[in-house]
C-alpha cells in the first residue's frame, strides 16, 4: 500500500529545484495510497553519488526537510537525469525514516529500489544475503530487493560477465515472490532507470514535443536461462520499436512513472500501463519494454493511452477535504455512472462492457457479489433488486473472507467483483479464486486500468472519477447505481418486468436533483453534529429493507473518520438483542421511510423511545407523521424504494464528515487506514 513516483528528464535542462518540486508534487497526488513516511532520492555532486531523503509523516514534512538542507544547490542543473520517490504504507516494520524507500544496497547507495507491494519470500532472501556479508538496515521486504541487486551485479562482473541493466533487474525479479511495482536506480548506470511490475499497478507517462510515430510499444519477448542467481542470462530479442519509428535521432523527451494517474496527468496524458512480467527500461531518452518470461497468452503491444481525466479533477476546489469535495461532487458522478448508458426516452440500458457476455449472465446458475467494506455494501444495497428483477439466486460474499471458507463455485456461477480501487487485495484473491473454478467473472470498478479491471471478463466501469479521500462517498453512490443499471439490463427481456423497470429508470432520471436536495441539508446536519453528537463515544443506525445497507455504511463511515464506534442494525433485529444497550444516553439515527417497511420501522421507533431513546429520524420530505414532532429529523426527497438508500446515505456521509472535523481529525486520511488495501 505506497505510492511510487520517477521523473527522468532526457536533453531537457532541469535544474534540481524542479526535479525535487516535480517529484514531492507526484508524491503528493499518490499519497491517499499511503502516507506514514516518504523518501526520494535524486543525483548528488554527479552521477556517482546518489541522495537519498526519508521522513516519517506525509510528504510536507519530507518537503521541508529537503528545504533545511542548506548544502544541496538547487540551481544545479541536469541534462539528464532520473530521481524517484515513494510514499509508503507500512506493511513490514513501523513507520520509521529507516523503514521508508528507496531502499538501499548498501552504504554507498550503488542501488536504490522503491517498491509498492510485498516481497513475501524475503527472509529467505535476507538470509542468503545476510551470509553474503550484507548488513540490513530496516524490518522491510524491500531491501531485500535492493541487496539482491548489488549482489548479482557484482558477482555476474567478477565472472567476467557483467549484465546490462535490464537483464539485472530481470534476474533479481526472478527471485522475488509476492506482488511488486518496483523501480531500479544505480550508480552503475547513470540517467537509466529500470521499473518492473507483477501484481501491483504501475503506468509510465511520455512528455515530448516531437510527434510520436507510433503510439504502441512492441514488447521484446525474452527467453530467460537458468534462472539461478549467478548464473548466465541467456535472452533473445524478438522485436523491439521505440516510439519515433525508424527516427534513431535522439530526442528531447521526459518520461514519468506513477503507481497511478493522477500523479501523471500534470505533466503529459500519453500513458502505458504495464502488464504483470513487463520489465521497462528507459535509457538516453528511449523506452524499451522487456518480458520477464515468455508467455505466449501475453499481447506483445502495449499501448499509449490518453488520460481523459483533468487535473482539476484530482484537486480539492474549494472544500478543505477531499471527503467533502466527493460528496459534493455526487450530483454530477452520477450522472457520469449512467451516461451513456441509460436511455431515459426509451427506458432501456445499454451497458457496453458487459454487452457481449448478457446471454452467459442470464443462463448463470447463480450470481455470487463479493467485495469489501464499502464497495461490499453497495452490494448489500442492490442485492433484493437483483433478485427481484432477474430472479436469480443471489449470495453476497465478503472477499475478506471468500478464501477462509473455500466456498463451493462452479463453472455456471456468475462472480460480480466490486472495488473502487480495482487494487483491494481480499477482492482480487476472491477473484482468482473464482476464475480458477471457471466461473465467469465481472467486475465492478472506479479505476480504468486497474488488475480487477484487467483480470475480470467483462464489467463495468462505475466513472465516478478519481476518489481520493479515505472514506469512500460518491464510489458508493455510483457503485450502486451500476449494480442497478446491471439488473436492469439483465432483466429487459422479461416483460412481466417492465413496469417495475420504468418505475426505476425514472427514479434514475431524478437522482442527480434529488441529491442535491439531500446535500441542501447540509447546515441541519452540521448542528446535529456539533449540538447532539458531541460527546458520542458510541452511535445506532437502524433501519429496514433496503435501509439496512445505509446503516451498515453510514455506520462504516462514521468508525472511520470519526473514531466512534458505530453500529448499523436491521431494524428487525433489534429485538434479538441490540435493544438491551437502548437508553436514554444512546445516540440513534433511525431511517425511516414511505416504503414497504414504513410500519416495521415505526415499530423499531416505538420500541426505542418505549425505552428513553431519542433517536435522529432520517425521513421523506412528505412524512407528516406526528410520531417525531418532538425529534430532530433530516429530511430527504422520496424516491423509488430501490433508489432512496442513495439518497439517504447522502446525510449520513456529511454528517460523519462534519463529526470528524469537528473533533479536528483529518477525514481523507483516518489513523490506521489506507486508500488502496493491497493486502491480505
Ligand atoms: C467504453 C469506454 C468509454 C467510452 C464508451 C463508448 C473505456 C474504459 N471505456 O465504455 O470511454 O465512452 O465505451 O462506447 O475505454 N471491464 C472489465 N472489468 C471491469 C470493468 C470493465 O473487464 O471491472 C471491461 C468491460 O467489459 C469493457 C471494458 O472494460 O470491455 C470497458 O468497460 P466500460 O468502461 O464499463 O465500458 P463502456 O461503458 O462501454
Ligand atoms: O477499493 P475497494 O472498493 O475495493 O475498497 C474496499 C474497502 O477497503 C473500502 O471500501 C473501504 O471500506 C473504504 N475506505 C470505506 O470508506
Amino acid at each position: 500500500m505506497c505510492g511510487i513516483f520517477a521523473y527522468i528528464n532526457f536533453l531537457v535542462e532541469r535544474d534540481r529545484k524542479y526535479i525535487l518540486n516535480n517529484l514531492l508534487v507526484g508524491l503528493s497526488r499518490l499519497e491517499y495510497r499511503g502516507y506514514d513516511s516518504a523518501g526520494l532520492c535524486i543525483d548528488g555532486k554527479n552521477d556517482q553519488e546518489i541522495l537519498i531523503y526519508k521522513q516519517v509523516g506525509k510528504v510536507l514534512a519530507l518537503r521541508q526537510k529537503i528545504e533545511e538542507d542548506k548544502d544541496l544547490d538547487l540551481n544545479k542543473t541536469f541534462l539528464s537525469h532520473s530521481g524517484m520517490a515513494h510514499t509508503r504504507w507500512a506493511t513490514h516494520g513501523v513507520p520509521s525514516e529507516r523503514n521508508s524507500h528507496p531502499h538501499r544496497s548498501d552504504p554507498s547507495n550503488e542501488f536504490l529500489v522503491v517498491h509498492n507491494g510485498i516481497i513475501t519470500n524475503y527472509k529467505e532472501l535476507r538470509a542468503i544475503l545476510e551470509k553474503y556479508g550484507f548488513v540490513f538496515e530496516s524490518d522491510t521486504d524491500t531491501e531485500a530487493v535492493a541487496k539482491l541487486a548489488k549482489y548479482i551485479y557484482d558477482s555476474q562482473k567478477k565472472a567476467g560477465n557483467p549484465l546490462s541493466f535490464t537483464a539485472l533487474v530481470k534476474a533479481v525479479c526472478k527471485e522475488l515472490d509476492g506482488a511488486f511495482a518496483l523501480i531500479f536506480k544505480s550508480v552503475h548506470y547513470p540517467d537509466e532507470m529500470v521499473a518492473a511490475r507483477r501484481g501491483s499497478p504501475l503506468l509510465i507517462g511520455v512528455r515530448t514535443d516531437k510527434k510520436m510515430k507510433v503510439d504502441f510499444v512492441d514488447v521484446e519477448e525474452v527467453v530467460l536461462g537458468e534462472d539461478q542467481v549467478g548464473n548466465q542470462q541467456n535472452y533473445r530479442r524478438v522485436q523491439s520499436r521505440s516510439f519515433f519509428g525508424e527516427d534513431t535521432t535522439p530526442q528531447p523527451i521526459e518520461y514519468i512513472l506513477a503507481s497511478d494517474a493522477s500523479a501523471i496527468i500534470e505533466h503529459t496524458k500519453k500513458v502505458l500501463y504495464l502488464e504483470d512480467d513487463d520489465v521497462a527500461h528507459i535509457s538516453a531518452g528511449d523506452l524499451h519494454i522487456h518480458r520477464l518470461r515468455r508467455d505466449d497468452n501475453m499481447s506483445s503491444i502495449r499501448t499509449i493511452q490518453t488520460l481523459v481525466q483533468e487535473l482539476a479533477q484530482i484537486q480539492k476546489g474549494n472544500y478543505a477535504h477531499f471527503m467533502a469535495k466527493e460528496i459534493h461532487e455526487q450530483p454530477e458522478s452520477v450522472i457520469n455512472t449512467m451516461r451513456g448508458r441509460v436511455d431515459f426516452n426509451k427506458f432501456s440500458v445499454n451497458l457496453g462492457g458487459l454487452r457481449s457476455q448478457l446471454t452467459n449472465i442470464r443462463r448463470s446458475r447463480r450470481i455470487i457479489f463479493s467485495a469489501c467494506g464499502t464497495s461490499f455494501h453497495s452490494c448489500v444495497a442492490t442485492k433484493s433488486l437483483f433478485a427481484e428483477l432477474t430472479d436469480m439466486a443471489i449470495s453476497l460474499e465478503l472477499s475478506s473472507t471468500f478464501l477462509d471458507e473455500r466456498l463451493p463455485v462452479y463453472r455456471d456461477d456468475v462472480c460480480i467483483f466490486v472495488s473502487q480501487s480495482g487494487e483491494t487485495k481480499d477482492t482480487l484473491l476472491a477473484l482468482q479464486y473464482c476464475k480458477e473454478r471457471g466461473a465467469l467473472c465481472v467486475g465492478v470498478t472506479n479505476t480504468v486500468g486497474s488488475t480487477i479491471s484487467r483480470e475480470t471478463h467483462c464489467g463495468v466501469h462505475i466513472n465516478a472519477g478519481p476518489e481520493i479521500s479515505v472514506a469512500s462517498t460518491k464510489a458508493y453512490t455510483s457503485q450502486y447505481i451500476a449494480l442497478t443499471l446491471i439488473a436492469l439490463q439483465l432483466s429487459d427481456d422479461s416483460h412481466q418486468k417492465t413496469a417495475r423497470r420504468k418505475e426505476i429508470i425514472e427514479g434514475l432520471y431524478s437522482l442527480s436533483n434529488n441529491i442535491k436536495k439531500a446535500l441542501a441539508q447540509e447546515e441541519t446536519i452540521k448542528k446535529i453534529a456539533t449540538q447532539q453528537f458531541k460527546s458520542a463515544t458510541s452511535l445506532i443506525l437502524l433501519g429496514r429493507g433496503y435501509q439496512g445497507a445505509t446503516c451498515l455504511e453510514g455506520a462504516l463511515k462514521i468508525k472511520e473518520v470519526c473514531y466512534i464506534h458505530a453500529e448499523g442494525i436491521f431494524a428487525g433485529e433489534l429485538k434479538h438483542g441490540p435493544l438491551a444497550l437502548i437508553d436514554n444516553t444512546m445516540p440513534i439515527i433511525l431511517v425511516m421511510n414511505k416504503d414497504r417497511h414504513y410500519s416495521d420501522v415505526e415499530n423499531a421507533f416505538k420500541q426505542v423511545t418505549a425505552r428513553g431513546g431519542n433517536p435522529i429520524v432520517i425521513c421523506n420530505e412528505d412524512d407528516d407523521s406526528s410520531l417525531f414532532h418532538n425529534m430532530s429529523t433530516i429530511r430527504v426527497p422520496r424516491t423509488v424504494d430501490a433508489l432512496q438508500g442513495i439518497i439517504n446515505i447522502i446525510p449520513l456521509q456529511l454528517l460523519s464528515y462534519h463529526l470528524a472535523t469537528q473533533y479536528g481529525y483529518n477525514p481523507d486520511s483516518p489513523r490506521n487506514l489506507a486508500k488502496s488495501v493491497t493486502t491480505a
